[in-house]
Parts: C-alpha cells; sequence; structure tokens
C-alpha cells in the first residue's frame, strides 16, 4: 500500500469516497488494521481506559503516549499515524511545542489536540512550524472532570454555536483535520457544510468523511457496556480479527455503518 498523507485524507474527501480511523496502541493490531486498509491509527489516549483500566484518559502521560506510538509505528504498513497529547501536556505554548516534538520524534504524523478556541495560537504556531494537528471537538474526554460525566455536547443552541464557531477558528487557524465526539447528527451535517478539511467522526452520525472506533470496543473485546455508537464488526466477519476490521473497513465505506441506530438526535 502507498504510504497515506494528509494529501490523501484530502483528496479522498474531494472525491466523496469515506475513510476510516482506528485506534492502535500497539505494534500487532498497528500491522493489522493498516494491512486492512484503514487510512488512520489513532494512538489514543483511550489507551488510560482500554490498556490501563483507569476510569478515564486524565492519569495518562506523555511518556505512555510516546512509547505506544513507537508500538505503533514498528508496525504500520503505511498508514498516516495520528497521537493524542495527553491531558495536561498542552497547557502552555512552550509545553505544547515539547510535547509535540516527542510525539512525532516517535513517530506520529499528526498530533491531536482536544478543545476549541482557547488552541487557536497553538495550532496556528504548530501549522507554522511543521506540525499537523487534529482538533478533537464536542465530547472531549480530557475535560470529563468539568462536563461532570460523558454527555453528548451541542444539544442547547449555545453550545451549538459555539462549536461551529471553534470548527471555523481550528480550520483558519490552520488544522488539518477536525475530529468530533458525541454531537447530534444533524449538527455535524451541518457543520460539514461550513468547512473544508477531512472530519472524523465518532457518535457524530454518517456525514463526516470518516468514521473512528476504538479498536478493542470494535471487536467486541469490551467489559462494560458499549457506548450507542459501537458496533462490534466481530459477527460482520470470517470470525478473524483481520476479518471484523476488514468489515468495518468495507462497511465505512460503503456508508452502511455508522446507521441512524448509532447516532444523536
Ligand atoms: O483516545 C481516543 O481513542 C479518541 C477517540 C475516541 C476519538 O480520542
Ligand atoms: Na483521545
Amino acid at each position: 500500500m502507498m504510504a497515506i498523507t494528509l494529501s490523501t485524507l484530502n483528496k479522498l474527501k474531494q472525491e466523496g469516497t469515506k475513510f476510516t480511523c482506528l485506534t492502535a496502541y500497539d505494534s500487532t493490531f498497528s500491522n493489522l488494521a493498516s494491512s486492512a486498509g484503514v487510512e488512520v491509527l489513532l494512538v489514543g489516549d483511550s489507551l488510560g481506559n482500554v490498556l490501563q483500566g483507569h476510569d478515564s484518559t486524565v492519569p495518562v502521560t506523555l511518556q505512555d503516549m510516546i512509547y505506544h506510538t513507537q508500538c505503533v509505528r514498528r508496525g504500520n504498513q503505511g498508514a498516516l499515524i495520528m497521537a493524542d497529547l495527553p491531558f495536561m501536556t498542552y497547557a502552555t505554548e512552550e509545553q505544547t511545542f515539547d510535547s509535540c516534538a516527542a510525539l512525532m520524534r516517535a513517530g506520529a504524523h499528526v498530533v491531536k489536540l482536544e478543545g476549541g478556541a482557547w488552541l487557536k495560537d497553538s495550532v496556528k504556531k504548530l501549522s507554522e512550524r511543521g506540525v499537523p494537528v487534529c482538533i478533537h471537538l464536542g465530547l472531549t474526554p480530557q475535560s470529563v472532570n468539568k462536563f461532570g460525566g460523558y454527555k453528548v455536547q451541542g444539544r442547547d443552541p449555545a453550545e451549538r454555536d459555539a462549536l461551529i464557531r471553534d470548527s471555523i477558528a481550528a480550520e483558519e487557524a490552520g488544522a488539518a483535520i477536525l475530529l468530533y465526539e458525541c454531537i447530534p447528527s444533524d449538527l455535524m451535517e451541518l457543520i460539514m457544510t461550513k468547512v473544508s478539511i477531512p472530519v472524523i467522526g465518532i457518535g457524530a452520525g454518517p456525514s463526516s468523511d470518516a468514521q473512528v472506533l476504538v479498536l478493542h470496543d470494535m471487536l467486541g473485546a469490551t467489559t462494560r457496556k458499549p457506548a450507542k455508537f459501537v458496533k462490534n464488526f466481530m459477527p460482520e466477519g470470517d470470525g478473524s480479527i483481520q476479518g471484523a476490521i476488514a468489515a468495518y473497513v468495507a462497511a465505512v465505506k460503503s456508508g452502511t455503518f455508522p446507521g441512524p441506530e448509532h447516532g444523536f438526535a
């Protein structure tokens, strides 16, 4: 497979071809997912929940993210690697630069930061310095203690307006990718008409350019009740993990996933 770059994602968007993203935290799954045609591997700080057993992403450190990004890089077969900056590792500008440099050296091609307008200057400066940024909006799990739980975002008119403003501001500042988690499907549709960079969604309906799921969730390897937006793809394939990932890729590309039952009104 030809290596996927930001240009590839922009081209897919222009063509109207959906692309896929899955979390990857280690070399083996990085290899399986990228070999199955998953365009973007997300070294997500969800590894705090999935691998480390925490009840949020707040305890995850930059060192943890560096280690897992290095693991994912070794198994990768040409996917674009995106890595999360964990909680409070981008609180000041100097710190943001250092954190991004560390993740890029570890193998990230894109870094993901959670937040809206307050990140505008950081996005601009990172982009100018050669660091492609994905801005994660909507339900931003690092703020769970501020939200008071994991709740759908953008339901009241003020929140909707703020999300639209943040989206436009992020693109203007030079963001390369936008990612939305747990927002109403109709709000995602509206935002899609206002931005021109690639958009990834989770729990945001079918209108985004791409979908992302946590790998363990889509393999049914979960101990808790899965969120509404999750689909277990194990029964959709040939019984193998490779088959489940291939079924996910096919479902996103053909538009059969996510269905209306995976979205929020
Ligand atoms: O950490 C993660 O896995 C994420 C996705 C859920 C978008 O940020
Ligand atoms: Na994350």
